[in-house]
């Protein structure tokens, strides 16, 4: 059994936004947290802090997580992608572009959590139906949208047609 107290920091080296940082965490430092008090990317929501709200999704070697589930630690050698690295060289990406265009937001907290999660669904290169669109929202909550415009730029984002007057 190990030895290591709850306080001792161990060493987390991982790739973030396709930056290699190294730092310490507690072994009990929650991914989300060292996120955004160890790596300043604050761009990461927290909400609920276990597992049900989605706002702390990022991507886990490609894979949407709930940052709040995962431990610092754990990420350790990991590629982490969160919405800091979607616009590139001043240019958004089109899943922001598309809910910006079919109002897709409001207040913004549940956004960079649906972005990341959206991200997995373009990056997977299948053209989502709306059932799957519903379906991968579902783990997500906004309490501001209704969510018929963020259904309608996700479809804008996957090219499977066009936002339109009312879509928020
Ligand atoms: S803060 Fe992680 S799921 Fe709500
Ligand atoms: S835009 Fe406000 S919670 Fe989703």
């Amino acid at each position: 059994m190990s030895n290591l107290s709850i306080e001792q920091k161990m060493n987390v080296s991982l790739s973030i936004n396709g930056r290699e940082v190294e730092a310490e965490a507690e072994p009990r430092k929650l991914l989300s947290d060292f996120i955004r008090e160890d790596l300043g990317l604050t761009g990461t929501h927290v909400g609920c802090e276990h597992g049900v709200c989605g706002s702390c999704t990022v991507l886990y070697n490609g894979a949407a997580v709930r940052s709040c589930l995962m431990f610092a630690v754990q990420a350790n050698g990991s590629d982490i992608q969160t919405i800091e690295g979607l616009a590139k060289n001043g240019e958004q990406h089109v899943l922001q572009q598309s809910f910006t265009e079919c109002h897709g937001l409001q207040c913004g907290f549940c956004t960079p959590g649906i972005l990341m999660s959206s991200l997995e669904m373009l990056n997977s290169g299948e053209e989502p139906t709306k059932q799957e669109i519903k379906e991968m929202l579902s783990g997500h909550l906004c309490r501001c949208t209704g969510y018929t415009g963020i259904i309608a730029a996700i479809e804008r984002a996957c090219g499977i047609k066009k936002c339109k007057e009312g879509d928020n």
